[in-house]
């Protein structure tokens, strides 16, 4: 299997979507990812497996889970890991199609699937049994009360103070809610409670769930929720809530923060890094693949952090100081890219290849209609809220997404691309690539 260093992990010939089962594990970190090994495009989903020992040089290893039981008859959706005991336990959605579509098998008809939750355990997360170590936990939802036997999915579990939990996305009566189970032993969940919040679409995807030092934080992926009449009305949100694990309720405030204001990322998961900080990778959706060969790929892994009822996502110092060896111009960077730093002021406008940032009334604007052409369905004008804390930009331009860290981490907003240049304009701004 090969080896990669180019800081965003990608397809390996392939189709990917979220990250699944990220977890730091015996010394290596495990990046699973949502998969179609076949072709460029989203079919019948297979768990694809990534290992690195510094979130820096990757491995791509076989792929680690595919359909084989009645229950994930048609893909091994979304989901997490956690360890017990020295093993890795791996939670996901198994989806059986009850109509299949005649002209793509690997997609149903019109929303005919249902779906279970499934557990595998593997005892040194390089192999994993799918034919007997396999378990459903929680078969298809049949109370139409509690949620949907079809859109119930992306188990996340956790460690509480007494008992492990797990939270799934589900929807009724297309309002979006989280189901919350628990369990003592891993293998049998009892359903606890739910919670509802109207207006933020109607299905929330790949729900995630952790506790920082002062603060209980909600991610999730909301379906159809800005309705702006563009492609991906899906985003990532994060909220700061209240959760209370006995009877597991959960308050979700009004106030909810973009985890990237580009708009592309989607399906982020956290989990903790060798250093017990917390942090995040998402999947930076791509409208077109690259010659055919492949789609998608993963954002720089960002530490999260919560300051005075802010959340903060800074680039992983692992992947910070990678970026020493200063250059003059973008083609003397490596495979990893290049990272350019400046401070902004008011009024400024720099453009990158095409892509141009500007900053307007303390706020960062981007526009990439330059390199993104013939999307016209998908937005290419993005913004952040104010800024707050200084005007310090650190960007990370890959050739095809560019990510702006504002004032390490205040906001970070993250774009698409397709064919930049090699030239910049800007002023006062410092250019760095992977030291070899
Ligand atoms: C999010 C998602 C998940 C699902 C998976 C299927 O992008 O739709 O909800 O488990 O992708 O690939």
């Amino acid at each position: 299997m090969y080896e990669t260093n180019a800081v965003h992990l990608k397809a390996p010939n392939c189709w990917i979507n979220d990250p699944n089962g990220f977890i730091y594990y015996q010394g290596m970190y495990h990046l699973f990812y949502q998969c179609f090994p076949y072709s460029a495009q989203w079919g019948r989903m297979h768990w694809g497996h990534a290992v690195s020992r510094d979130l820096v040089h990757w491995e791509h290893k076989e792929i680690a889970l595919y359909p084989s039981k009645t229950d994930d008859r048609s893909g091994c959706f979304s989901g997490s890991a956690v360890e017990h005991h020295g093993k890795m336990y791996l939670f996901y959605t198994g989806v059986n199609y009850t109509v299949e579509d005649p002209e793509n098998i690997n997609h149903c008809l019109h929303d005919q699937f249902q779906a279970a939750q499934l557990m595998i355990t593997s005892k040194d997360g390089q192999h994993f049994d799918n034919i007997g170590a396999k378990r459903t936990i929680i078969p298809p939802v049949t109370d139409k009360n509690i949620g949907s036997q079809t859109h119930t999915r992306d188990p996340k579990v956790w460690r509480g103070k007494d008992a492990w939990y797990m939270v799934l996305g589900s929807s009724v009566e297309k309002k979006s809610r989280l189901l919350f189970y628990k369990s003592d032993d891993l293998e049998h969940w009892t359903y606890v409670n739910y919670v509802e919040k109207a207006g933020y679409g109607w299905m929330w995807e790949c729900p995630d769930y952790f506790e920082t030092d002062s603060s209980q934080v909600l991610i999730f992926s909301p379906m159809e929720f800005l309705k702006d009449g563009k492609a991906y009305d899906s985003v990532s949100l994060c909220m700061l809530i209240d959760f209370e694990e006995k009877n597991c309720t959960m308050h979700l405030p009004d106030q909810y923060q973009f985890i990237d204001y580009g708009l592309d990322l989607y399906a982020p998961q956290s989990t903790t890094d060798a250093e017990g900080r917390r942090m995040l990778v998402a999947w930076a959706r791509m409208p077109e693949s690259i010659d055919g060969m492949w789609n998608g790929m993963f954002c720089i892994p960002r530490i999260v952090e919560v300051k005075n009822g802010h959340v903060y996502f800074r680039p992983h110092p692992n992947i910070k100081k990678l970026f020493t060896k200063e250059i003059t111009s973008p083609a003397e960077a490596g495979e990893g890219g290049y990272q350019i730093s400046l401070d902004i002021h008011n009024g400024a406008c720099i453009n990158i290849g095409g892509y141009v940032i500007s900053y307007k009334n303390n706020k960062i604007y981007t526009d990439r209609s330059e390199v993104f052409a013939g999307h016209n369905e998908i937005r290419c004008q993005f913004e952040t809220p104010k800024i707050q804390e200084g005007n310090h930009l650190d960007i990370y331009v890959d050739q095809n997404l560019i990510e702006i860290y504002i004032n390490d981490g205040e906001y970070v907003l993250s774009n698409i691309v397709y064919g930049l240049s090699g030239e910049i304009t800007a002023e006062n701004y410092a250019l760095f690539t992977i030291a070899d």
